[in-house]
Protein backbone atom coordinates (compact mmCIF):
# COMPACT_ATOMS: atom_id res chain seq x y z
CA UNK A 1 0.00 0.00 0.00
CA UNK A 2 1.14 3.67 -0.79
CA UNK A 3 2.03 6.07 1.72
CA UNK A 4 -0.72 7.98 0.00
CA UNK A 5 -3.21 5.61 0.18
CA UNK A 6 -2.44 5.03 4.04
CA UNK A 7 -3.16 8.39 4.70
CA UNK A 8 -6.16 8.81 2.78
CA UNK A 9 -7.41 5.92 4.62
CA UNK A 10 -6.39 7.52 7.78
CA UNK A 11 -8.54 10.66 7.01
CA UNK A 12 -11.79 8.37 6.04
CA UNK A 13 -11.12 6.83 9.86
CA UNK A 14 -10.51 10.01 11.40
CA UNK A 15 -13.32 11.18 10.02
CA UNK A 16 -15.91 8.26 10.47
CA UNK A 17 -14.54 8.67 14.51
CA UNK A 18 -15.54 12.19 14.17
CA UNK A 19 -19.04 12.00 12.45
CA UNK A 20 -19.90 9.32 15.17
CA UNK A 21 -18.68 11.49 18.02
CA UNK A 22 -20.54 14.42 16.36
CA UNK A 23 -24.07 12.46 16.92
CA UNK A 24 -23.14 11.32 20.13
CA UNK A 25 -24.86 14.13 22.17
CA UNK A 26 -27.83 14.22 23.90
CA UNK A 27 -30.37 17.22 23.94
CA UNK A 28 -28.85 19.30 26.25
CA UNK A 29 -31.46 22.23 27.02
CA UNK A 30 -34.18 19.66 28.90
CA UNK A 31 -33.94 18.47 32.86
CA UNK A 32 -32.45 21.36 33.54
CA UNK A 33 -33.96 21.25 36.86
CA UNK A 34 -35.22 17.70 37.68
CA UNK A 35 -38.56 16.65 35.61
CA UNK A 36 -42.00 16.72 37.42
CA UNK A 37 -44.76 14.46 35.99
CA UNK A 38 -47.29 11.79 36.09
CA UNK A 39 -46.23 7.69 35.50
CA UNK A 40 -48.86 4.98 34.85
CA UNK A 41 -46.95 1.90 36.38
CA UNK A 42 -47.40 2.45 40.23
CA UNK A 43 -51.08 2.94 39.90
CA UNK A 44 -51.81 0.91 36.55
CA UNK A 45 -49.26 -0.92 35.38
CA UNK A 46 -49.92 -3.10 32.34
CA UNK A 47 -53.87 -1.67 32.33
CA UNK A 48 -53.43 1.46 30.54
CA UNK A 49 -55.45 2.80 27.63
CA UNK A 50 -55.95 6.20 25.30
CA UNK A 51 -59.22 7.14 27.34
CA UNK A 52 -57.72 7.10 31.32
CA UNK A 53 -54.46 8.74 29.44
CA UNK A 54 -56.83 11.25 28.41
CA UNK A 55 -58.09 11.54 31.54
CA UNK A 56 -54.75 11.72 33.41
CA UNK A 57 -53.97 14.59 31.35
CA UNK A 58 -57.63 16.50 32.11
CA UNK A 59 -56.65 15.80 36.18
CA UNK A 60 -53.17 16.81 35.89
CA UNK A 61 -54.58 20.50 34.86
CA UNK A 62 -57.83 20.18 37.05
CA UNK A 63 -55.87 19.63 40.15
CA UNK A 64 -53.04 22.54 39.90
CA UNK A 65 -50.56 20.23 39.61
CA UNK A 66 -49.75 21.60 36.17
CA UNK A 67 -49.95 25.20 37.64
CA UNK A 68 -47.42 24.60 39.81
CA UNK A 69 -44.96 22.71 37.31
CA UNK A 70 -45.97 19.34 36.50
CA UNK A 71 -45.38 18.40 32.71
CA UNK A 72 -44.71 15.24 31.40
CA UNK A 73 -47.98 12.54 30.99
CA UNK A 74 -45.74 9.24 30.50
CA UNK A 75 -47.43 5.92 29.55
CA UNK A 76 -44.81 3.07 31.27
CA UNK A 77 -44.80 -0.89 29.82
CA UNK A 78 -47.63 -2.20 28.04
CA UNK A 79 -49.03 0.23 25.14
CA UNK A 80 -46.90 -1.68 22.24
CA UNK A 81 -48.33 -3.61 19.90
CA UNK A 82 -46.60 -5.93 17.47
CA UNK A 83 -43.91 -4.99 15.14
CA UNK A 84 -44.73 -4.04 11.30
CA UNK A 85 -43.62 -6.37 8.24
CA UNK A 86 -41.22 -3.38 8.19
CA UNK A 87 -40.39 -3.61 11.76
CA UNK A 88 -41.85 -0.68 12.77
CA UNK A 89 -43.53 -0.49 16.45
CA UNK A 90 -47.57 -0.27 16.76
CA UNK A 91 -49.14 0.68 19.52
CA UNK A 92 -52.00 -2.11 20.69
CA UNK A 93 -54.86 -1.56 18.91
CA UNK A 94 -57.32 -2.24 21.03
CA UNK A 95 -56.38 -0.06 24.08
CA UNK A 96 -55.15 2.88 21.96
CA UNK A 97 -57.81 2.44 18.86
CA UNK A 98 -56.86 6.16 18.27
CA UNK A 99 -53.32 5.78 17.59
CA UNK A 100 -50.46 7.40 19.41
CA UNK A 101 -50.00 10.24 17.56
CA UNK A 102 -53.68 11.54 18.25
CA UNK A 103 -53.29 11.00 22.01
CA UNK A 104 -49.91 12.99 22.08
CA UNK A 105 -51.84 15.99 20.17
CA UNK A 106 -54.46 15.66 23.11
CA UNK A 107 -51.53 15.57 25.61
CA UNK A 108 -50.22 18.60 24.01
CA UNK A 109 -53.44 20.44 24.00
CA UNK A 110 -53.63 20.43 27.41
CA UNK A 111 -50.23 22.54 27.53
CA UNK A 112 -48.41 19.09 28.78
CA UNK A 113 -45.87 16.75 27.17
CA UNK A 114 -45.95 13.05 26.52
CA UNK A 115 -43.41 10.02 27.24
CA UNK A 116 -43.66 6.58 26.49
CA UNK A 117 -41.39 3.37 27.98
CA UNK A 118 -39.24 1.08 26.09
CA UNK A 119 -36.76 -1.33 27.18
CA UNK A 120 -33.10 -1.88 25.72
CA UNK A 121 -33.53 -5.96 25.36
CA UNK A 122 -35.72 -7.82 23.13
CA UNK A 123 -39.05 -7.60 25.29
CA UNK A 124 -39.81 -5.34 27.96
CA UNK A 125 -40.31 -6.45 31.68
CA UNK A 126 -44.07 -7.06 30.67
CA UNK A 127 -42.67 -9.05 27.80
CA UNK A 128 -43.94 -6.52 24.79
CA UNK A 129 -41.40 -5.65 22.28
CA UNK A 130 -38.59 -3.98 23.01
CA UNK A 131 -35.95 -1.88 21.26
CA UNK A 132 -32.98 -4.35 20.71
CA UNK A 133 -32.08 -4.22 17.45
CA UNK A 134 -34.79 -1.68 16.46
CA UNK A 135 -33.61 1.62 18.20
CA UNK A 136 -33.62 3.81 15.26
CA UNK A 137 -36.86 3.12 13.83
CA UNK A 138 -38.27 3.47 17.36
CA UNK A 139 -36.87 6.86 17.72
CA UNK A 140 -38.08 7.88 14.76
CA UNK A 141 -41.46 6.75 15.08
CA UNK A 142 -41.51 8.62 18.59
CA UNK A 143 -40.64 11.58 16.89
CA UNK A 144 -43.21 10.77 14.33
CA UNK A 145 -45.93 10.55 16.79
CA UNK A 146 -44.86 13.66 19.11
CA UNK A 147 -43.38 11.97 22.12
CA UNK A 148 -41.06 14.50 24.70
CA UNK A 149 -40.08 11.86 26.86
CA UNK A 150 -38.64 8.07 26.56
CA UNK A 151 -38.16 6.07 29.39
CA UNK A 152 -35.59 3.08 29.02
CA UNK A 153 -35.64 -0.06 31.32
CA UNK A 154 -33.36 -2.91 31.36
CA UNK A 155 -34.65 -6.40 31.33
CA UNK A 156 -34.05 -9.02 29.18
CA UNK A 157 -30.49 -7.61 27.86
CA UNK A 158 -29.06 -10.89 28.20
CA UNK A 159 -25.08 -9.91 28.32
CA UNK A 160 -25.41 -6.54 25.88
CA UNK A 161 -23.41 -3.34 27.06
CA UNK A 162 -25.42 -0.82 29.28
CA UNK A 163 -23.28 2.06 28.00
CA UNK A 164 -23.03 1.08 24.61
CA UNK A 165 -27.29 0.22 24.82
CA UNK A 166 -28.10 3.09 26.69
CA UNK A 167 -25.79 5.28 24.36
CA UNK A 168 -27.49 3.62 21.19
CA UNK A 169 -30.67 5.03 21.94
CA UNK A 170 -29.16 8.44 22.98
CA UNK A 171 -28.14 8.67 19.58
CA UNK A 172 -30.77 7.32 17.94
CA UNK A 173 -33.05 9.89 19.57
CA UNK A 174 -31.06 12.69 18.63
CA UNK A 175 -30.66 11.60 15.30
CA UNK A 176 -34.47 11.53 15.05
CA UNK A 177 -34.53 14.85 16.31
CA UNK A 178 -36.93 15.66 18.30
CA UNK A 179 -36.10 17.08 21.77
CA UNK A 180 -37.14 13.82 23.70
CA UNK A 181 -35.80 13.26 27.94
CA UNK A 182 -34.06 10.47 28.04
CA UNK A 183 -34.83 8.25 31.60
CA UNK A 184 -32.42 5.54 32.24
CA UNK A 185 -34.20 3.04 33.81
CA UNK A 186 -31.63 0.02 34.67
CA UNK A 187 -32.13 0.24 38.40
CA UNK A 188 -28.48 0.96 39.24
CA UNK A 189 -27.19 -2.34 38.77
CA UNK A 190 -24.15 -0.85 36.73
CA UNK A 191 -23.57 2.34 38.19
CA UNK A 192 -25.17 4.74 35.46
CA UNK A 193 -24.24 7.66 37.40
CA UNK A 194 -20.59 6.77 36.53
CA UNK A 195 -21.00 6.67 32.84
CA UNK A 196 -24.38 8.24 31.79
CA UNK A 197 -23.89 12.00 32.31
CA UNK A 198 -23.53 12.05 28.64
CA UNK A 199 -26.00 9.68 27.82
CA UNK A 200 -29.53 10.11 29.99
CA UNK A 201 -30.81 13.21 31.80
CA UNK A 202 -31.56 11.04 34.79
CA UNK A 203 -31.06 7.03 35.73
CA UNK A 204 -32.67 5.09 38.29
CA UNK A 205 -30.52 4.24 41.02
CA UNK A 206 -32.81 1.67 42.70
CA UNK A 207 -35.12 -1.33 42.25
CA UNK A 208 -38.63 -0.38 42.54
CA UNK A 209 -40.36 1.02 44.77
CA UNK A 210 -43.04 0.09 47.09
CA UNK A 211 -45.74 2.16 49.16
CA UNK A 212 -44.26 1.30 52.53
CA UNK A 213 -42.09 3.52 54.99
CA UNK A 214 -39.45 1.03 55.65
CA UNK A 215 -40.15 -2.43 53.52
CA UNK A 216 -38.45 -4.76 51.61
CA UNK A 217 -41.00 -6.23 49.70
CA UNK A 218 -39.78 -9.77 47.93
CA UNK A 219 -40.96 -10.86 44.74
CA UNK A 220 -39.12 -13.78 44.68
CA UNK A 221 -35.45 -13.20 42.47
CA UNK A 222 -36.13 -9.28 42.83
CA UNK A 223 -37.00 -7.05 45.75
CA UNK A 224 -39.09 -3.71 45.15
CA UNK A 225 -38.40 -0.88 48.05
CA UNK A 226 -40.15 1.26 50.46
CA UNK A 227 -39.08 5.17 51.27
CA UNK A 228 -36.47 4.83 53.53
CA UNK A 229 -34.38 1.79 52.04
CA UNK A 230 -34.38 3.87 48.73
CA UNK A 231 -33.31 6.94 50.89
CA UNK A 232 -30.85 4.77 52.13
CA UNK A 233 -28.96 3.64 48.73
CA UNK A 234 -28.60 7.24 47.71
CA UNK A 235 -25.54 7.34 49.99
CA UNK A 236 -22.62 8.78 47.81
CA UNK A 237 -24.24 9.48 44.63
CA UNK A 238 -24.73 13.10 45.48
CA UNK A 239 -21.64 13.94 43.71
CA UNK A 240 -22.99 12.72 40.42
CA UNK A 241 -26.20 14.82 40.10
CA UNK A 242 -26.54 17.93 38.65
CA UNK A 243 -28.84 20.26 35.73
CA UNK A 244 -29.64 18.07 32.94
CA UNK A 245 -28.26 14.54 34.81
CA UNK A 246 -30.11 13.73 37.88
CA UNK A 247 -30.54 10.20 40.28
CA UNK A 248 -34.08 9.32 39.83
CA UNK A 249 -35.52 7.76 43.30
CA UNK A 250 -38.48 6.45 41.45
CA UNK A 251 -41.92 7.20 40.69
CA UNK A 252 -43.51 8.43 43.44
CA UNK A 253 -46.18 6.46 45.71
CA UNK A 254 -47.78 9.30 47.32
CA UNK A 255 -51.36 8.79 47.89
CA UNK A 256 -50.94 5.37 47.45
CA UNK A 257 -51.64 4.25 50.79
CA UNK A 258 -48.81 5.33 53.18
CA UNK A 259 -50.31 7.60 55.76
CA UNK A 260 -50.13 11.41 55.49
CA UNK A 261 -47.32 11.55 57.31
CA UNK A 262 -45.19 9.11 55.56
CA UNK A 263 -46.48 10.76 52.34
CA UNK A 264 -45.56 14.19 53.04
CA UNK A 265 -42.17 12.82 54.25
CA UNK A 266 -41.66 10.89 51.17
CA UNK A 267 -42.19 13.64 49.23
CA UNK A 268 -40.14 16.27 50.84
CA UNK A 269 -37.28 13.64 50.79
CA UNK A 270 -37.57 13.48 47.07
CA UNK A 271 -38.02 17.05 46.76
CA UNK A 272 -34.81 17.90 48.70
CA UNK A 273 -32.68 14.69 47.41
CA UNK A 274 -33.45 16.88 43.68
CA UNK A 275 -34.58 13.78 42.48
CA UNK A 276 -37.22 13.68 39.50
CA UNK A 277 -41.07 14.02 40.58
CA UNK A 278 -43.01 11.48 39.20
CA UNK A 279 -46.44 10.88 41.02
CA UNK A 280 -47.81 7.19 40.39
CA UNK A 281 -51.29 7.84 41.58
CA UNK A 282 -54.42 8.16 39.84
CA UNK A 283 -54.66 12.34 39.71
CA UNK A 284 -58.41 11.73 38.70
CA UNK A 285 -59.52 10.68 42.46
CA UNK A 286 -56.89 12.63 44.93
CA UNK A 287 -58.24 12.75 48.24
CA UNK A 288 -57.43 17.03 49.30
CA UNK A 289 -54.53 15.59 51.39
CA UNK A 290 -52.87 13.87 48.28
CA UNK A 291 -53.33 16.88 46.56
CA UNK A 292 -52.06 19.37 49.05
CA UNK A 293 -48.79 17.54 49.43
CA UNK A 294 -48.08 17.09 45.26
CA UNK A 295 -48.31 20.57 44.80
CA UNK A 296 -46.78 21.94 47.85
CA UNK A 297 -45.65 24.99 46.08
CA UNK A 298 -42.84 25.51 48.91
CA UNK A 299 -41.56 21.88 48.65
CA UNK A 300 -41.21 21.60 44.45
CA UNK A 301 -39.27 25.11 45.15
CA UNK A 302 -36.40 23.29 46.54
CA UNK A 303 -36.61 20.50 44.22
CA UNK A 304 -36.53 22.55 41.49
CA UNK A 305 -33.45 25.05 42.84
CA UNK A 306 -31.46 26.12 39.97
CA UNK A 307 -28.37 25.02 41.72
CA UNK A 308 -29.12 21.84 41.27
CA UNK A 309 -27.30 20.28 43.84
CA UNK A 310 -28.80 17.19 45.66
CA UNK A 311 -28.85 17.23 49.34
CA UNK A 312 -26.11 15.92 51.71
CA UNK A 313 -26.99 14.36 55.09
CA UNK A 314 -25.59 16.34 57.50
CA UNK A 315 -25.45 15.16 61.20
CA UNK A 316 -26.98 11.10 61.73
CA UNK A 317 -28.04 10.73 64.71
CA UNK A 318 -29.39 6.63 63.93
CA UNK A 319 -33.19 7.30 63.43
CA UNK A 320 -32.78 10.97 63.75
CA UNK A 321 -31.19 12.32 60.43
CA UNK A 322 -30.66 16.19 59.27
CA UNK A 323 -30.41 16.87 55.57
CA UNK A 324 -29.49 19.85 53.99
CA UNK A 325 -29.55 21.00 50.67
CA UNK A 326 -27.92 24.21 49.18
CA UNK A 327 -30.48 26.88 47.45
CA UNK A 328 -29.98 29.72 45.11
CA UNK A 329 -28.93 33.01 46.74
CA UNK A 330 -27.14 31.47 49.51
CA UNK A 331 -30.49 30.10 51.23
CA UNK A 332 -30.58 26.48 52.06
CA UNK A 333 -33.36 23.84 53.15
CA UNK A 334 -32.59 21.35 56.08
CA UNK A 335 -34.58 18.72 56.65
CA UNK A 336 -35.43 16.96 60.12
CA UNK A 337 -36.17 13.10 59.19
CA UNK A 338 -37.71 10.88 62.00
CA UNK A 339 -37.45 7.27 60.95
CA UNK A 340 -38.69 6.08 63.71
CA UNK A 341 -42.31 4.71 65.03
CA UNK A 342 -42.95 7.67 67.72
CA UNK A 343 -42.41 11.28 67.49
CA UNK A 344 -39.70 13.01 69.00
CA UNK A 345 -38.19 16.21 69.78
CA UNK A 346 -34.92 17.60 68.66
CA UNK A 347 -32.64 20.10 70.11
CA UNK A 348 -30.33 21.98 67.65
CA UNK A 349 -28.13 24.85 69.50
CA UNK A 350 -27.19 26.24 65.99
CA UNK A 351 -24.38 28.22 67.39
CA UNK A 352 -22.60 25.00 68.05
CA UNK A 353 -22.75 23.68 64.38
CA UNK A 354 -20.44 24.28 61.51
CA UNK A 355 -22.06 22.58 58.21
CA UNK A 356 -19.36 22.31 54.95
CA UNK A 357 -20.43 20.58 51.64
CA UNK A 358 -17.45 19.61 49.73
CA UNK A 359 -19.60 19.78 46.76
CA UNK A 360 -21.00 22.92 46.32
CA UNK A 361 -18.43 24.20 48.03
CA UNK A 362 -20.58 25.88 50.69
CA UNK A 363 -19.46 26.45 53.96
CA UNK A 364 -20.93 27.82 56.88
CA UNK A 365 -20.06 28.41 60.74
CA UNK A 366 -23.39 29.13 62.38
CA UNK A 367 -21.96 31.23 65.64
CA UNK A 368 -21.01 33.71 62.75
CA UNK A 369 -23.96 33.23 59.89
CA UNK A 370 -27.52 34.33 60.64
CA UNK A 371 -30.11 33.14 59.19
CA UNK A 372 -33.88 33.18 59.31
CA UNK A 373 -35.92 30.12 59.30
CA UNK A 374 -39.37 29.32 57.68
CA UNK A 375 -41.12 25.65 58.59
CA UNK A 376 -42.56 24.89 55.09
CA UNK A 377 -45.33 23.39 55.80
CA UNK A 378 -46.27 24.77 58.94
CA UNK A 379 -44.95 28.49 58.21
CA UNK A 380 -43.58 28.72 61.85
CA UNK A 381 -40.61 31.55 61.58
CA UNK A 382 -37.48 31.52 63.68
CA UNK A 383 -33.92 32.27 63.43
CA UNK A 384 -30.67 30.41 63.68
CA UNK A 385 -29.58 33.40 65.98
CA UNK A 386 -31.68 30.96 68.76
CA UNK A 387 -31.25 27.72 69.56
CA UNK A 388 -33.93 25.38 68.25
CA UNK A 389 -36.41 23.31 69.62
CA UNK A 390 -38.43 21.22 67.50
CA UNK A 391 -41.13 18.14 67.90
CA UNK A 392 -40.90 15.85 64.32
CA UNK A 393 -43.63 13.29 64.30
CA UNK A 394 -43.47 9.72 63.64
CA UNK A 395 -42.19 8.64 59.81
CA UNK A 396 -42.16 12.33 59.32
CA UNK A 397 -39.88 15.38 58.71
CA UNK A 398 -40.08 19.17 59.28
CA UNK A 399 -38.48 21.16 56.32
CA UNK A 400 -37.24 24.49 56.91
CA UNK A 401 -35.82 27.10 54.63
CA UNK A 402 -32.48 29.02 56.03
CA UNK A 403 -32.58 32.48 54.71
CA UNK A 404 -29.59 34.65 55.14
CA UNK A 405 -30.11 37.51 57.54
C1 LIG B 1 -39.49 -2.17 35.75
C2 LIG B 1 -39.31 -0.69 36.05
C3 LIG B 1 -40.65 -0.15 36.48
C4 LIG B 1 -41.65 -0.37 35.36
C5 LIG B 1 -41.72 -1.84 34.97
C6 LIG B 1 -42.57 -2.05 33.73
O1 LIG B 1 -38.28 -2.71 35.34
O2 LIG B 1 -38.34 -0.52 37.04
O3 LIG B 1 -40.53 1.21 36.80
O4 LIG B 1 -41.29 0.42 34.26
O5 LIG B 1 -40.43 -2.35 34.70
O6 LIG B 1 -42.63 -3.40 33.35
Amino acid sequence: MTNKLLLSLGFIAAALVLGGQAHAQKFDQLAKTPQLGWNSWNTFACNVNENMIREMADAMVSSGMKEVGYEYINIDDCWHGERDKQGFIQVDKKNFPSGMKALADYVHSKGLKIGLYSDAGATTCAGRAGSRGHEYQDAVTYASWGIDYVKYDWCDTKDINPKSAYATMRDAIYKAGRPMLFSICEWGDNKPWEWATDVGHSWRTTGDIYPCWNCEHNHGSWSSWGVLPILDKQAGLRKYAGPGHWNDMDMMEVGNGMTEEEDRAHFSLWAIMASPLIAGNDLRNMSEATKKILTHKDTLAINQDKLGVQAMKWIDEGDFEIFVKPLEKGEFAVLFLNRADAATTYSLDWAFHYMKDDISKHEIFFDKKKFNWRDIWSDEKGSTAEKLTINVPAHGVRVLRLIPQ
